[in-house]
This record gives structure tokens, C-alpha cells and sequence, in this order.
């Protein structure tokens, strides 16, 4: 047997080193924690994503009563951008987090299903999304594209 090893590299930083396009991206994704429908987790994520063109939009997690059909604030914000300009790359999305205590020390990162989605999204435009995560201790940033963080990634390769 035979192993393959599958490693990904993650900048760290604090966030007084980011620099100012992605702090000025970072700080939409968290304004727009503070627009989020988060009653049932209060957990209240944004997200921010820069278009090709430099076009921004934000989205937030949207929750409902029956908990699965609510959506992440990273679908929202990639989802809108995509209905609204199909034809625009992305060129860096970033995400923020907050609850009843504030903002969080560690960044959060995208839950399994917004890789998936977030992978469809590099893909359809054949360019690498820069992932910018915020905490207020520390960041990180993803600059290897999806890949690096959904390893043996199911896409329409397959199909
Ligand atoms: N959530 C996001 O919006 N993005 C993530 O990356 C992780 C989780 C939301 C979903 C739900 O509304 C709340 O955070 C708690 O899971």
C-alpha cells in the first residue's frame, strides 16, 4: 500500500498586518455580521466577497425556524453575487463572526458545505477565490484556492 499525503499551506496574521484591500473586505464581512437573522444560534456571521471588476457584496446567515432551510452568510453573499453578475469572477471572499460576547478571537471557517459550493464558484470562472478569515487575534488566508481546504474534492470533474 502506497499513502499520499494531502497538505495545504495557511498564512497567519494578525489583523493590523492584512493588508488594506483585504482589512477593507474583512470590514464589510463584519459590518455585515452585525445585518445577519440569526435568532435561533445568535451566531452571527458575515461575509464579503470582491468581484474581478472590484465590485463588493455581503451577505449574512440567514436562519429559519426549521433550522435546514436557512442558509450561511458565505452561500448568500456567493449566491447573490453570482445571480446578480454571472458573468464577473471572484476574486477574495472573507468572513467574519460575532456573538452575545463579540467578536471572535479565532477565525471561523466555512462549514462543508460552502467549500463545496465555494470550489463550484472557483470553478465556473476558472480562478482561485482568496479566502480571508477574521478573528481579532489572528487571521488566516487561503491564497491555494478551495482545493486546500476540501481535499479529494468532489467536483464536475467526475461527472
Ligand atoms: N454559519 C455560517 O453562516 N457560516 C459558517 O461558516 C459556519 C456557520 C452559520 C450557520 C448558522 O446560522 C450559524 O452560523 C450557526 O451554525
Amino acid at each position: 500500500m502506497r499513502e499520499i499525503v494531502v497538505s495545504s499551506s495557511i498564512k497567519v496574521c494578525l489583523p493590523e498586518e492584512l493588508s488594506s484591500a483585504d482589512r477593507q473586505l474583512v470590514d464589510e464581512a463584519r459590518k455585515a455580521t452585525q445585518r445577519s437573522y440569526a435568532p435561533y444560534s445568535r451566531f452571527n456571521v458575515g461575509a464579503a466577497v470582491r468581484l474581478a471588476d472590484g465590485t463588493v457584496v455581503t451577505g449574512n446567515n440567514q436562519e429559519n425556524a426549521a433550522y435546514p432551510s436557512g442558509l450561511c452568510a458565505e452561500r448568500t453573499a456567493l449566491f447573490w453575487a453570482n445571480a446578480q453578475y454571472p458573468q464577473v469572477a471572484v476574486d477574495a471572499l472573507a468572513i467574519a463572526a460575532c456573538n452575545d460576547a463579540g467578536e471572535l478571537d479565532a477565525p471561523i471557517t466555512p462549514c462543508g458545505a460552502c467549500r463545496q459550493v465555494i470550489l463550484e464558484v472557483e470553478r465556473r470562472f476558472g480562478r482561485k477565490i482568496r479566502l480571508i478569515l477574521y478573528g481579532t487575534n489572528r487571521c488566516y488566508i487561503v491564497e491555494e484556492g478551495m482545493e486546500a481546504l476540501l481535499p479529494l474534492c468532489f467536483s464536475a470533474d467526475f461527472l
